[in-house]
């Protein structure tokens, strides 16, 4: 069974039609990256999978239960998922420390001294412990977002969905939190994540998925959709990419 399936997942905007369709299945342990140009829908379908934004067909389905059934508890499904977007995830007025204990703490209702202590083991981790009492407004950008993927791992979630976490990083920070990524996910942490790091998705993902108006047009191993693009808007956007030096 896989962890996060995505069936026939449809969501306008008005008469914008955003997601026609879509089919995802991620096996636990299993790294997907979502790749497509702007505008393709990778963040609407993050969204949609996070249940931030409602559906209006299709069904996304956490670990087989059917989350997206208005019987679900939104609230705890969201608490199973660990999401991280381009920019601004930390709280300004909170620490470092603060940041990576709230949900641990309000929402899984653990104890203080227990988040805590595990919060500062995960910023040891990055080399980020001697930051947990500053705010973030304190940290560079890519620590910033390192403390942020930290932070969805805290609740211990069973995907983590990461959109674009590097997109909005000066070029010299994005190495950082990629390694961080990489890390993850050698420890077998379930990934969903929106990605313009060709390179990294060749490296670092089980499956390529490639999104074009709303469409999963292709999908496969690295080598297969990167290397041989099936499709030729796959082909068209690739060749976009070469270009600005991203692959
Ligand atoms: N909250 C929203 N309200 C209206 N339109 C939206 C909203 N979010 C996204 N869109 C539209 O959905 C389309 C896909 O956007 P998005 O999912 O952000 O694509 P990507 O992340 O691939 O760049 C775009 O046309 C965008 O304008
Ligand atoms: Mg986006």
């Amino acid at each position: 069974m896989s962890v996060l399936e995505l069936r026939g997942i449809v969501k306008a905007f008005g008469a914008n039609v955003v997601l026609r369709g879509v089919d995802l299945a991620v096996d636990e342990h299993r790294v997907v990256a979502l790749i497509g140009g702007s505008g393709s829908g990778k963040s609407t379908l993050l969204r949609c999978a996070s249940l931030l934004e409602t559906v209006d067909d299709g069904q996304v389905l956490l670990d087989g239960e059917d989350v997206t059934d208005p019987r679900a508890d939104a609230d705890r499904v969201r608490r199973r998922m660990g999401v991280v977007f381009q920019a601004y995830n930390l709280f300004p007025h909170l620490s470092v420390l603060d940041n990576v204990t709230l949900a641990p703490t309000v929402v899984h209702g653990r104890s203080r001294s227990e988040a805590a202590e595990e919060a500062r083991a995960l910023l040891d981790r990055i080399g980020l412990g001697d930051k947990a009492a500053e705010y973030p407004d304190r940290l560079s950008g890519g620590q910033q977002q390192r403390v942020a993927i930290v932070r969805a791992l805290a609740v211990r979630p069973r995907v983590l969905l990461l959109d674009e976490v590097t997109s909005a990083l000066d070029p010299e920070l994005v190495g950082e939190v990629l390694a961080l990524v990489r890390e993850v996910a050698a420890q077998g942490m379930t990934i969903v994540m929106a990605t313009h790091e060709m390179g990294f998705a060749r490296q670092v993902a089980d499956t390529v998925a490639f999104l074009d108006g709303g469409v999963l047009l292709e999908s496969g191993p690295p080598a297969q959709v990167l290397g041989e693009p099936q499709h030729p808007r796959t082909r068209q956007f690739l060749r976009r990419v070469i270009d600005a030096g991203r692959l």
